[in-house]
């Protein structure tokens, strides 16, 4: 009889893993107290001390300033919000050209969009899955204002070369550190490494409020950009005396009082919720290095992971079977794992067709190469490879799993791969 469950053996695993819950008393307690207060924003969109939010959205990002050694922190409500307003601080405009990772969430390369700019993709490292300067040296052009520097999958780009190549060309580099709180580059935190870096409190990150995000950065007129974007800069900059206000049109990415409480309860427990995540890939490292056709996640030297996700990379042609027929395996003994992240964004409809904002193509049209920035397949291989071929993902890192929910997970793994012969080459 079969061993494997995919043919009907045991699976390895016949209970769900816990569920990621990091919400305990002092977050209640602290909503609570919001509750109490009655005020649950007390944002007002005009030059007053209330444009700058309530007590809690203020404590936050004084405490994210101490936590990350970073002159200024300004919350907003989602990671996306605080890529736009990002954008928009460094004054890109139309027909701009802003270099991005085509292997991220869609909101690291949509930010460009918003402020009629043009995404031009760079392709990853194969180790690390981040642009390089290297790469983004190649997309470089006369029209070219800013890069945004995803720190994907937890581990922190190359960010020394990159800025350098940056203040060559008088770029602004945004760093997205989404996945990444809790890593660290040459000991410096990640998110810190750029003149903007933009962190996410979303429910599946490391730490969360929700929805929620904290740009940071140390220059002071880009901080005063963040916080008049964030909330309604039209209606405040009259009165504030701004006199520069490109790219001041205004939104609501204000966070809540609740979310601020919350996230300030959560930021204390960074450190402890990112060593289970370390805890749990140096484990795996041990199980799994080694094992024919599978990769454990590159670490360049002078990083720490923040293993958002952990990141393999699977080799058909040494384990002899397809990946996702493996990955299927895999998830039969009971262990969700997923072959490849997303699909290199500029495969997405929005770029193969060129129909962001409005039905004529804008921004694309205002391209200087012939409405000709290239989407095409076959752009950036390396991230085609990685995404079709070989990343095998899972996100069973997170705190609250057990020793013996880590062992389930080797275990898994390594029998679907011990007895791959079961699963026929299908190569
Ligand atoms: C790399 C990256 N950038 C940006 C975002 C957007 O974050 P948010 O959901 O807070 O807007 C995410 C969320 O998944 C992400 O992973």
């Amino acid at each position: 009889m079969s061993k494997l469950a995919i043919h009907g053996g045991r699976p390895v695993r016949e209970k769900p893993f816990p569920t990621y819950n990091t919400i305990g008393d002092e977050e209640k307690r602290a909503v609570m107290e919001v509750l109490d207060s009655g005020v649950l924003s007390q944002f007002l969109g005009t030059w007053s001390p209330d444009f700058f939010g309530g007590p809690r959205v203020q404590a936050l990002e004084r405490a994210w300033e101490a936590h990350f050694g970073i002159k200024h922190a300004v919350s907003v409500n989602s990671a996306t919000s605080g890529l736009y307003a990002a954008v928009g601080a460094a004054g890109v405009g139309p027909g701009d050209e802003v270099v991005v990772s085509p292997y991220t969430m869609s909101a690291s390369a949509t930010a460009p969009l918003v402020y009629g700019a043009i995404p031009v993709f760079a392709d990853i490292d194969p180790d690390t899955f981040c642009i390089t300067a290297e790469t983004i040296r190649r997309r470089i052009t006369a029209r070219t204002k800013a890069i945004i520097v995803v720190d994907i999958f937890g581990h922190p780009a190359d960010m020394d070369p990159i800025m350098a190549l940056a203040a060559e060309h008088g770029l602004t580099v945004i760093e997205d550190a989404a996945q990444a709180p809790g890593a660290t580059y040459k000991g410096r935190p990640a998110g810190t490494l750029a003149h903007i870096g933009v962190f996410s409190l979303n429910y599946h990150k490391t730490i969360h409020c929700g929805e929620g995000g904290v740009a940071v950065t140390n220059d002071p007129r880009l901080a005063d950009r963040l916080q008049l974007i964030r909330n309604h800069a039209e209606a405040v900059v009259a009165n504030k005396g701004t006199a520069d206000i490109v790219n001041l049109v205004g939104f609501n990415y204000r966070m809540t009082e609740i979310e601020a409480a919350i996230a300030t309860e959560q930021l204390k427990n960074l450190a402890r919720l990112v060593e289970p995540r370390q805890a749990a890939a140096a484990y795996y490292d041990g199980r799994l290095r080694g094992l024919p056709g599978l990769s454990v996640p590159h670490v360049a030297p002078n990083v720490t992971h923040g293993y958002y996700v952990y990141t393999m990379k699977y080799d058909a042609s040494l384990s002899g079977v397809p990946r996702q027929r493996f990955a299927d395996a895999v998830v039969a003994e009971g262990v969700p794992v997923s072959s490849g992240y997303v699909e290199p964004l500029y495969l997405q409809p929005l770029y193969k067709q060129r129909i962001a904002l409005g039905r004529d193509g804008f921004p694309f049209t205002l391209s200087g190469h012939d409405n000709e920035v290239d989407y095409r397949r076959g752009l950036c291989p390396v991230a085609e490879r990685m995404h079709f071929e070989e990343v095998v993902i899972t996100s069973l890192v997170h705190a609250g799993l057990s020793a013996a929910d880590l062992c389930d997970v080797a275990n898994a793994i390594e029998k679907v791969v011990e007895n791959r012969g079961e699963l026929g080459t299908g190569l």
